[in-house]
């Protein structure tokens, strides 16, 4: 063979591999550019959104109370014990740690619980994007907007909370979803309100609060200084005059931590670039992983969009998906060890299980997974979806007992049965679209990585959160939560 040839068949071959990766290339993104028109994404999720910047006065505020512990009513938790910036928003354990920790300061793995039990009994989800949300708030929706107008964030048309029944418009909600939310945490028992105030009604505990922090009412001279509290609160509400009964009242605690969390607005990923064009932004398995995320079952997609859906990721509606039932269960069954989810506010048998459609925006950051923290990793948790079944009976919860001592693991194996044999009964009934769906590991790890290119690269960085976080040792009253982590 003399060289010349050798040297063009060389080319020859050369040539048409360089061919054929041009054409997957080509097709793979035109298909993508298909699906993204078809599912009309703009890759902006708070598009037409008011989104409260950082630096304005009330944000500011909202991040100090955030993060004080004179919120706590054993003055031993903040909102930040289970939603740290720097924890993803969330606090990395599988069941979250209010009052009574060993150590109150740490955060994330390694916090422990005095009694030994985490005694919360579901998963805390992250508080970035909460100005995305446009209809429901918690994993069981009861915080809820009664118009669900897209892109308002349920500023109108009334809310209802745990205060109203079902469907009922509650009058003290606030201005939107985030700030109806941030008034239930502090009256929990086991997330913040510990031994405050007995048994008394929720509006006894907010008054207490807001008199603790301005000094006045029933929580006089529960803290050394007081005017701290009521200079900022004189920033955003008052004037230089105000007293602090006008200003520090139970609506403005909660709308300015309300607008702290909806200015935790992290949407600019290398997804959102892709959508606008830059066609480098993605690595080849993510493109794979996209078309699996978009493709319906009968394609040899994953479906994951019919609850997954638009640029938020979520159609905020509930399913059952039988995801294993980890810790104390909120009071539903014959044994009170159950999680209903939507089922226990609906009361309804058919929302038995249900739990709200998670967005997937930077879902990388916010392990581990689900209501009840059960999975560690995303290729677990979309394995779990692909075979409910398959992935019920082979759970072991090893890593979840080694990172939370003392989790209850007893009922697990019979709930999540429970939640399995309903399953099969939502999907008789097509009250669920999820089917088991056979996806090859490669396939899987594409689907991951696909979700991978949902973070916005600030969420990792301590420098681009750094806004998020208040100055050390601010708080006169030394309640200031400083974080400190195991890592
Ligand atoms: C002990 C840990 C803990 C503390 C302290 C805590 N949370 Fe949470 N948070 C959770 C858990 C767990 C959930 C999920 C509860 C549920 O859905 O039933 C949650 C849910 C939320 C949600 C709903 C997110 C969503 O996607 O639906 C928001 C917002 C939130 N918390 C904000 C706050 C604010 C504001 C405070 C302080 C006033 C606070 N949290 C204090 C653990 C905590
Ligand atoms: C039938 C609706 C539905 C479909 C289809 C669906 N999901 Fe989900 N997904 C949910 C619900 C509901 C949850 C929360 C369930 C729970 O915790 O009990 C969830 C949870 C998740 C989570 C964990 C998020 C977190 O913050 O805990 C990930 C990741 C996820 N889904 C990805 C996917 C992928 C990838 C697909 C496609 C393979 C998919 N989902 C298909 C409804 C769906």
């Amino acid at each position: 063979m003399n060289n010349k040839y050798t040297l063009s068949l060389g080319f020859a071959i050369a040539l048409s591999t360089y061919a054929s990766t041009i054409h997957a290339a080509y097709s793979i993104d035109t298909e993508l550019r298909s699906l993204i028109s078809q599912h009309n994404l703009s890759g902006d999720p708070s598009r037409g959104r008011v989104i409260p910047n950082i630096n304005s006065p009330k944000a500011q505020l909202g991040m100090r109370l955030f993060f004080n512990k004179a919120l706590g009513g054993n003055k031993d938790t903040a909102c930040v014990s289970c939603h740290h910036p720097l924890l993803g928003g969330g606090d990395d354990l599988a069941l979250s740690i209010g009052i009574g920790a060993v150590n109150p300061d740490l955060l994330g793995s390694g916090r422990l619980q005095l009694s030994g039990h985490p005694n919360v009994p579901r998963n805390a989800p992250t508080t970035f994007n909460m100005s995305l949300w446009d209809a429901a708030i918690f994993w069981d929706g009861r915080i809820e907007s009664l118009a669900k107008q897209p892109g308002m964030n349920g500023s109108v048309g009334g809310i209802r909370t745990p205060n109203t029944s079902l469907g009922v418009s509650d009058p003290q909600a606030g201005a939107n979803l985030v700030a109806a939310q941030a008034k239930f945490p502090v009256t929990s028992h086991a997330e913040m309100r510990g031994d405050l105030a007995g048994t008394m009604a929720n509006t006894y505990v907010w008054t207490h609060l807001a008199g603790r922090l301005g000094g006045f009412g029933e929580g006089a001279g529960e803290l050394p200084q007081p005017e701290y509290w009521l200079n900022l609160f004189k920033q955003v509400y008052g004037t230089p005059t105000s007293q602090a009964e006008q200003v520090i009242t139970t609506q403005n605690v909660f709308d300015a931590i309300g607008e702290y969390e909806r200015s935790q607005t992290f949407t600019h990923n290398p997804w959102q670039a892709y959508i606008r064009g830059n066609t480098q932004a993605l690595s080849e398995s993510a493109k794979r992983g996209a078309l699996l995320f978009y493709k319906p079952y009968q394609q040899g997609g994953g479906n994951c969009v019919a609850c997954h859906k638009g640029d938020t990721f979520t159609d905020e509606k509930f399913y059952n998906l039988a995801m294993p039932q980890l810790g104390k269960g909120e009071r539903g069954g014959a044994d009170n060890t159950h999680d209903y989810g939507r089922g226990n506010e609906t009361k309804l048998y058919a929302d038995r299980f249900t739990f709200r459609t998670p967005s997937l925006l930077n879902v990388e950051g916010t392990k581990p997974y689900s209501h009840a923290g059960a999975y560690y990793t995303l290729e677990a948790v979309i394995q779990h979806h692909l075979d409910p079944a398959w992935a019920v009976a082979n759970y072991q919860p090893n890593r979840v007992k080694a990172e939370n001592p003392g989790i209850q693991t007893e009922t697990m194996q019979k709930n999540t049965f429970e939640a399995l044999y309903k399953l099969r009964e939502d999907q008789q009934k097509g009250l669920n679209p999820l089917r088991t769906a056979r996806l090859s590991k490669t396939s899987i790890e594409d689907l991951a990585n696909f979700l991978r290119a949902l973070t916005d690269p600030c969420i990792k960085s301590a420098t681009c959160l750094a806004p998020w976080l208040p100055p050390l040792h601010e708080d006169p009253n030394g309640l200031q939560l400083e974080a400190q982590f195991k890592f």
